[in-house]
C-alpha cells in the first residue's frame, strides 16, 4: 500500500508511526509533514488544499490511499474532488466527503442532524441577523451561562460561554456583525451542560463502524482548566468513567442514530467521527461533532490500537470493517504537550530542540516541528506531544512527565496537571 497522509502535527505523526508499522505498507508520504514523519516517512511540500497538485502526486506516485488528517480539506470537499473524478477511482479515501463533513463545517447543520435523528444534545436556536430578536428571547429563556457558537469553522475560536446575559447579547450582535467572519454571520446558541467532558471516536465505513478508545482532552493554557483555549495540551485514554454502562447509552443513543442519519442523508461517511460528549449525571449529550481525529487524542488513541491500521483504513474504504477485527491494549496512554512559550499567542518559532534522543519508555510526535538541515527547531504553537503507557493513568503520567524535564527548548511550556481529575 502506498499511502499518502494529508497535514502537520502530532496527529498525522501518529498515524504515520503506526501507519509505518505495518506489514502492507509500501511507502508513505506525508504531505507537508514535520520533522518527525519525516523519521518513518517521506514528507512532501503540497498545500493540503490544493486539491489538483495533491491529485497530480497521487498519480505520478501510484499512491494507493489517502488520509486526510484536518478538518478543512474535508470541509472544502477533498473527498468529492478524488470521487468524482474516474481517473482516482481505485484511490481509497480516508474522510467523509463534503455533505458528511459539515457535521464539523457547520453547527446548524449538526444541530438539525441531531434533533432530526433524536441525538441527545442542548438545546439550541440558530440566529442570523433577520431573526436576532428571537435569539434574545431564547438568551431571556436559559439560565446563565450563556453558550454562543459560531456557526462556520473559526479555528477552534468560534465558542464563547458568557456568564452576563447582556454580555452575551452585545457578543451575539458582534458575531453577526462579522467576529469571526463568515464563520460567525449564523450563531448557534445553546443551553449550558454541566457534566465532565469526554471523547468518543467511531471509524466508519458508511454502513458498519468501529468504537475506538475513549479520550479525555485538556484545552486551556492553563492548570486547574484556566486560561485561554489551546488546540489541546495533553490528553488521557480511556477514559475510565466511561464503564461498559455509559459507553451502551453512547452507542444505542448516539452512534447507531449518527450511522443511521448519516445513511438516510445519503451520506456514505468513510472515516473517523469525533464524538464531543458531555456526561451530565450519566447520561451522554453530544457537544460537538468533529470529522477527523482529535489532536492530541491521536496521540493516546491510536498507540493503543493493537490491530494493523492499513487493514482497518482499508475496510472504510472498502466498506467490509465488519469483517476486520479491531485490537486494543488493556493499558492506559496518555500524551502531554509541550508547547512554545506564549502559545496560545504570540510565540517565536526556529528555537533548538534538545534532548530529542536521550528519551526512554515513551513514543516521541512531532506537532510544530521542523527539520532545518542541521537541528530539529520549533516551528509552531505546539511542539512535542510526548506519549506513554502504563498499566494506569500514573504510570503512564509519570513516564511522559520526565521525559518532559528531557527534552529542552526556549520558551517550553507545559500543563503538569494532565489527567489529574482522572486518577483512581
Ligand atoms: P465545541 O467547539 O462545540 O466543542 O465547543 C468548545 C467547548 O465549549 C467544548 O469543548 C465545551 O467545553 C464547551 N461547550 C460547548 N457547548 C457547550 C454546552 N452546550 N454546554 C457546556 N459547555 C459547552
Ligand atoms: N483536541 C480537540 C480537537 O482536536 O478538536
Amino acid at each position: 500500500m502506498k499511502t499518502l497522509i494529508l497535514g502537520s502535527g502530532g496527529r498525522e505523526h501518529a498515524f504515520a508511526w503506526k501507519i509505518a508499522q505495518s506489514e502492507k505498507s509500501e511507502k508513505l508520504y506525508i504531505a507537508p509533514g514535520n520533522a518527525g514523519t519525516e523519521l518513518v516517512g517521506e514528507n512532501i511540500d503540497i498545500d493540503i488544499n490544493n486539491f489538483e497538485a495533491i491529485g497530480d502526486f497521487i498519480i505520478r506516485n501510484k499512491i494507493n490511499m489517502l488520509v486526510v488528517g484536518p478538518e478543512i480539506p474535508l470541509v472544502n470537499g477533498v473527498s468529492d474532488y478524488f470521487l468524482n473524478n474516474s481517473k482516482f477511482e481505485n484511490l481509497k479515501i480516508i474522510g467523509p466527503n463534503k455533505k458528511g463533513a459539515m457535521l464539523e463545517g457547520s453547527k446548524e447543520f449538526a444541530k438539525e442532524f441531531m434533533l432530526k435523528n433524536n441525538i441527545p444534545t442542548a438545546k439550541f436556536i440558530s440566529v442570523t441577523k433577520n431573526n436576532l430578536d428571537e435569539g434574545i428571547k431564547f438568551l431571556e429563556s436559559v439560565k446563565s451561562p450563556y453558550v454562543l457558537k459560531a456557526d462556520g469553522l473559526a479555528a477552534g475560536k468560534g465558542v464563547l460561554i458568557l456568564d452576563n446575559k447582556q454580555e452575551a447579547i452585545d457578543e451575539l450582535n458582534q458575531m453577526i456583525n462579522g467576529k469571526f467572519g463568515e464563520a460567525s454571520q449564523k450563531v448557534v446558541i445553546e443551553e449550558f451542560l454541566s457534566g465532565i467532558e469526554l471523547s468518543v471516536f467511531v471509524l466508519s465505513d458508511g454502513e458498519n463502524y468501529k468504537i475506538l478508545p475513549t479520550a479525555k482532552d485538556y484545552k486551556r493554557i492553563g492548570e486547574n482548566d484556566t486560561g485561554l483555549n489551546t488546540g489541546g495540551m495533553g490528553a488521557v485514554s480511556p477514559v475510565w468513567f466511561a464503564n461498559e454502562d455509559f459507553m451502551k447509552k453512547v452507542e444505542d443513543r448516539i452512534i447507531v442514530p449518527t450511522m443511521e442519519g448519516l445513511k438516510n442523508d445519503s451520506i456514505v461517511y468513510k472515516g473517523f467521527i469525533f464524538i464531543g460528549l458531555m456526561n451530565v449525571n450519566g447520561e451522554p449529550f453530544v457537544i460537538e461533532y468533529n470529522v477527523r481525529m482529535g489532536d492530541p487524542e491521536t496521540e493516546a488513541v491510536i498507540p493503543l490500537i493493537k490491530s494493523d491500521l492499513i487493514d482497518l483504513l482499508c475496510g472504510v474504504a472498502d466498506g467490509n470493517l465488519n469483517e476486520k477485527n479491531i485490537q486494543i491494549s488493556d493499558d492506559f496512554c496518555t500524551t502531554i504537550m509541550l508547547v512554545s512559550g506564549g502559545y496560545p499567542e504570540a510565540y517565536e518559532k526556529n528555537k533548538i530542540i534538545s534532548g530529542l534522543d536521550k528519551t526512554n519508555d515513551c513514543i516521541v510526535f512531532h506537532a510544530g516541528t521542523k527539520n532545518d538541515g542541521n537541528n530539529i527547531i520549533t516551528n509552531g504553537g505546539r511542539v512535542i506531544s510526548i506519549t506513554a503507557f502504563g498499566k494506569n493513568i500514573e504510570e503512564a503520567l509519570d513516564k511522559c512527565y520526565k521525559n518532559a524535564e528531557i527534552i529542552n527548548f526556549e520558551g517550553k511550556n507545559y500543563r503538569k496537571d494532565i489527567g489529574n481529575d482522572l486518577k483512581s
